[in-house]
Formats: structure tokens, C-alpha cells, sequence
């Protein structure tokens, strides 16, 4: 048995997500305490409460700093080969992200670099920044396929996904998102390529699991709902062909351009729809009435240096669910840090600290389906807390582009990133 004591604060939410204003409460224990058997959160308390009623724990001192949940980032690509620096070059020449993909570039780069990549060498590159999102308090990550789009490709992408996550110490949500964009062999035939992905792929990939990860739960199926790649109609298609599989589900929309894709997701019971950067009001409010997870990307605009961000405050005013995400990826967002997102957020969106940190927390443990495990340091959930190097969590927000994360403790046991 383990007791996290003398902190300055232990800061987290209670009570499961939290939808619109009630975004953002937080229960603060000063000098708070927690006790951990095991895996598992045994107590919370004060310190003094604690340190008498578990004398004989394993003390593990806080130093007078602050304690939080270990953040949940729902939506990366964390697994791809090589760099798209050349393109980033090109974007500051005044070429935009889809312009360059429509020539050939972009996802598809990534995809032809990702072909060539053994297995050993996705797993190198993708722990690589695994380790580096776990630094920065990431205990839990989801991470997509969708740079192979041929099925031998997806499937080393979701071998890497599986061989990292039984390495650990981070834990990954695995996503099948061979609906990333159309592969060279179909030669714009959007329409081919979803009749691909729907009789061939979507069952394939279901056997494939089955077969490499028994008894692990299937993957999410995620597409990039968006003008030119997968419409409205596609989206649907996949959708529907992925519910009858029985694969949960998550979607890209709204990212540059409106098509209805966030109402399509609570129309399906997706567990969150992402990026909604030009959302409109109607989507928003279909949002509301769902279970859907709203998932605001800030590192996107911010990569792509565009001024529009999330429609916080509304989706927030509708009583929507809000979550924050990297989007991890190798084209806008290159970026582990769930810490850069909060700072980003409070920013360009206008949340405060509090909603900021339960948006990165219990919020985006529901938008990967985890909210009754992880996500709050709460008695029975997962033991996947912080200790950061600061005394008050709102400094998370206030600093940024710097680590504030002293001490990682995943299922119970101590990580220093000191
Ligand atoms: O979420 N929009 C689609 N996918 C990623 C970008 C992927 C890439 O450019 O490689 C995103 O932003
Ligand atoms: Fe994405």
C-alpha cells in the first residue's frame, strides 16, 4: 500500500463527467492525501486524516505541490514514419493543409513513408513520443491507424498500438481509421474506396483483432468526416457498415469545413466527435441532447497558425460535453503535451483553469469510453495521478511550452520526471 501525502492541494473532479457550466467543478482537498492499494485508489482524504488512519503505507511525499488526475488525451495518430517539416516550409509560403494534400501531399506522405516502416521501426518511433506524452502527465492515449490505408499497413499500425500498450507504462485506446483519406490505388474513386472499406476492410479488421488481441475490447472505427475526403453520405455508409460490426465509434469533423458530420456522430452514439472548428449552432445542440463528447483539438489551429478555435463557450451553453485532445499527428499538430492544450485552450477558447483540467481529465476519459475508470482520483478508479512541480494547478494554464509534471504514478506505481 502506497499514500500520496503533504501536498499543497489534491485537485480533481467527483461524480463522473461534466456537462456544460458544470464544467469546471472541481473538489480541492488542501494538504490532500491519497491512499493506493495496488491499482487502485483506496481513499482520499487530507493528509493528516490519512497518514493516521495508514500508518504503516509506503509514504510517498508531495513536497507541498500540487496533485491532479493523470490527463486522458483522446485523439491522437501516434503512430506514423518520418516527418512533414518540407510541408510545414511550404504553409509558411502561403500553401494551406488542403491544397498541399490535394497535390499528393500531406496524409498521403505519411502514408507512403508509413508503408515502408517495419514494425520495429513504427514501435521505435511512435514510443518514442508515447514516452515523451506519459512526461508530460498523459496516463492514458488514444491512437489511431489511418497512415496505411491498405489493410497490411493499418494492421502493423494497430500491431504497434498493441505492442506499446502491453510495454506500458502509458496505456493506449486503439482506433481503426482506414477512413483517413483515399489511397493512391483508388485514384480519387471516394466512392470505390468506401465500398472497399465497408465489404472488405471493416470485417477484416474485426477478424484481425479477434485474432491478435482476444478478449480485448474492438478498436474504435474513426472517420475524417470533411469537404473532399469522406462527405456526408460516405460517412454514413462507414458508420453504419462499422455499428453493425459492432466497433464503437469516434469522428473528424468540422476541422475546415461545415457538413452536419457533428450531428451525424450523435445521431450514431459516437463517443466523441472532433475537432469542430466551423460547428454550427444546430450541431451543437444535437451534441447536447447525445452522450456524444464534444473533442476540441486547440494545437490544431494553432499548428495550421489559424485564428479560429472550438466554439467553447456554445457547445459549453448547450450542455454539451467538452473534452480537450492533442491530435497528435505529423502534419498540423505535432505536439505530446496535454499541459500545451490547457494554456491554448484557456486562451483561444476561453475556459477557465478548472474547465480546462476537466476537460483533459474525466471529459476526455468519456470521450474514449473510460469515464468509470479513469479520469478523477476518486476511491475504486485506476491509481493514475500527477504530482506536479507546481504548488496550484491554475499554473498549468498559466505557464506553458514548459513541463510542470513531477512525478507520473500509473496504476499505482511511481514514474519521476525529475
Ligand atoms: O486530425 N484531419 C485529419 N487528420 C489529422 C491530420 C493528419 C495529417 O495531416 O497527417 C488531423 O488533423
Ligand atoms: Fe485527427
Amino acid at each position: 500500500m502506497k499514500l500520496i501525502h503533504n501536498s499543497s492541494e489534491l485537485v480533481t473532479t467527483v461524480g463522473g463527467a461534466q456537462r456544460g457550466h458544470t464544467l469546471g467543478a472541481l473538489q480541492i482537498i488542501p494538504n490532500g492525501a491519497v491512499a493506493i492499494q495496488g491499482e487502485t485508489i483506496l481513499e482520499v482524504g487530507t493528509s493528516t486524516d490519512l497518514l493516521e488512519k495508514y500508518p504503516v503505507a509506503e509514504r510517498i511525499d508531495a513536497r507541498q505541490r500540487s496533485i491532479v488526475p493523470g490527463f486522458v488525451d483522446p485523439h491522437t495518430h501516434l503512430v506514423w514514419a518520418g516527418n512533414r517539416a518540407h510541408e510545414y516550409e511550404m504553409r509558411l509560403q502561403g500553401k494551406s493543409y488542403m491544397e498541399i494534400m490535394a497535390a499528393g501531399g500531406g496524409i498521403a506522405s505519411t502514408v507512403n513513408a508509413t508503408r515502408k516502416a517495419s514494425l520495429d521501426e513504427l514501435v521505435a518511433q511512435a514510443m518514442e513520443r508515447a514516452m515523451r506524452a506519459f512526461a508530460h502527465g498523459t496516463t492514458t492515449m488514444e491512437a489511431k491507424s489511418g497512415y496505411g490505408l491498405d489493410l497490411e499497413t493499418e494492421f502493423r499500425q494497430l500491431e504497434a498500438v498493441l505492442e506499446i500498450n502491453k510495454a506500458g507504462p502509458i496505456e493506449l485506446v486503439p482506433t481503426y481509421m482506414g477512413a483517413h483519406a483515399i489511397p493512391v490505388e483508388f485514384k480519387g474513386d471516394t466512392a470505390g474506396y468506401t465500398r472497399w472499406l465497408c465489404e472488405v476492410a471493416l470485417p477484416e479488421t474485426k477478424t484481425w483483432w479477434l485474432k491478435h488481441a482476444p478478449g480485448q475490447a474492438l478498436p474504435f472505427v474513426d472517420v475524417f468526416c470533411e469537404k473532399d475526403v469522406f462527405e456526408m453520405d460516405e460517412t454514413r455508409e462507414i458508420l453504419q457498415t462499422a455499428r453493425d460490426l459492432g466497433f464503437p465509434l469516434k469522428l473528424h469533423a468540422d476541422e475546415f469545413e461545415n457538413l452536419g458530420g457533428a450531428s451525424l456522430g450523435a445521431e450514431f452514439n459516437a463517443a466523441s466527435v472532433d475537432h469542430l472548428v466551423k460547428t454550427s449552432l444546430e450541431d451543437i445542440q444535437r451534441m447536447a441532447k447525445s452522450e456524444t463528447v464534444a473533442v476540441s483539438l486547440p494545437g490544431t489551429p494553432f499548428g495550421l497558425a489559424q485564428s479560429e478555435y472550438s466554439p467553447a463557450r456554445e457547445i459549453i451553453a448547450a450542455n454539451a460535453f467538452l473534452a480537450l485532445a492533442t491530435d497528435l499527428n505529423p502534419g498540423t499538430t505535432w505536439n505530446e503535451s496535454m499541459q500545451f492544450m490547457q494554456a491554448l485552450a484557456t486562451r483561444y477558447m476561453k475556459l477557465t483553469p478548472s474547465q480546462a483540467l476537466a476537460a483533459s481529465t474525466i471529459n476526455s476519459a468519456k470521450a474514449v469510453l473510460r469515464d468509470a475508470t479513469i479520469g478523477s482520483i476518486e476511491a475504486g478508479k485506476q491509481a493514475d495521478i500527477l504530482i506536479l512541480s507546481v504548488p496550484d494547478y491554475r499554473i498549468l494554464t498559466y505557464r506553458y511550452g514548459t513541463n510542470m509534471v513531477a512525478d507520473v504514478i500509473k496504476k499505482g506505481k511511481f514514474y519521476s520526471q525529475e
